[in-house]
This record gives C-alpha cells, sequence and structure tokens, in this order.
C-alpha cells in the first residue's frame, strides 16, 4: 500500500468513526427541558391572565407563561379567539410554536405537529398536548388549568 492511498483510507475511517459518533449522540435522550416539567396541574386555577388591550392583539400572537401557549387563533375578544395547551411538547419536552400560516402548533426539535386543541397532526409525538381553558371578561384573557 503506497504512503498517498494508506493516508486516503485513514481519512474516510477518521470521517466515518465521527459520523457514526455524531448519529449516536442525535439519539441519546436528553434530560426533559424544565419546560416539560411546568405543566399545570389539572384543576390548579388561574395560570395567569392576558391584558388584550395591548398584548395578543392580532391573529398568530402568543403569550407563553407558566408552562402554557396562548395563542390568538381568530379576530375579536372572545373566548373562541383563543387557544391554550401546553407549551412542552410531549415527545421530549421543547417548547413548540404556533404557526400561524398553518394554524398548528409545531416543534422545532423534531417537527410534530398539532392542532389548536392539541390533538397530534404528525410525529413523533404521540401524545396530545394538554389543553386549558380560555374565558374573556372585557379586555382580560385568563387561562384556566
Ligand atoms: S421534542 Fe418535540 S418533536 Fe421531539
Amino acid at each position: 500500500m503506497e504512503r498517498d492511498e494508506f493516508l486516503s483510507k485513514l481519512s474516510l475511517g477518521v470521517l466515518l468513526a465521527c459520523t457514526g459518533c455524531g448519529l449516536v449522540s442525535c439519539s441519546k435522550k436528553g434530560d426533559p427541558s424544565p419546560a416539560n416539567s411546568n405543566t399545570p396541574t389539572p384543576g390548579s386555577g388561574t395560570v395567569f391572565t392576558a391584558d388584550l388591550s395591548t398584548t395578543l392583539l392580532n391573529i398568530g400572537d402568543t403569550k407563553v407563561a407558566n408552562g402554557v401557549i396562548l395563542a390568538r387563533i381568530a379576530a375579536g375578544n372572545t373566548a373562541a379567539s383563543f387557544t391554550a395547551v401546553q407549551v412542552a411538547c410531549t415527545h421530549e419536552g421543547t417548547a413548540i410554536n404556533y404557526n400561524q400560516n398553518q394554524g398548528i402548533f409545531i416543534c422545532p426539535l423534531h417537527g410534530s405537529e398539532f392542532s389548536t386543541t392539541g390533538q397530534v397532526i404528525m410525529g413523533p409525538a404521540a401524545a396530545a398536548l394538554q389543553r386549558f381553558t380560555v374565558s374573556v371578561n372585557g379586555s382580560i384573557a385568563t387561562v384556566t388549568a
């Protein structure tokens, strides 16, 4: 074996070994993110309020607090104008986002998709998001567990 051929094969071997390391670390499950541990317990009461005169003014706007994401899904200040679900993806706990164009929640880590009611549209998540009650009184929206 010539020196150049040996070095070429050695480089390929190192490259494959490093790629293998990367794949192993990608599939390794990490600890749940903090967002996964603070989803409110059902029946625990008010999660947070939002002043609709200053926040959530446009369809697609969101507010995240205390483990819940509140999203405006329609115009007007009625309960039906909003939806609230746990912010932690049921797959591995990454914080989800609301995608206004598609009208769904999407997890940025592995791409799970959830309806506005929290049902799984596409995995890898297998479980639905916990949904919370939204009520509107005047210009105050209240999320309740
Ligand atoms: S953590 Fe959300 S899809 Fe994996």
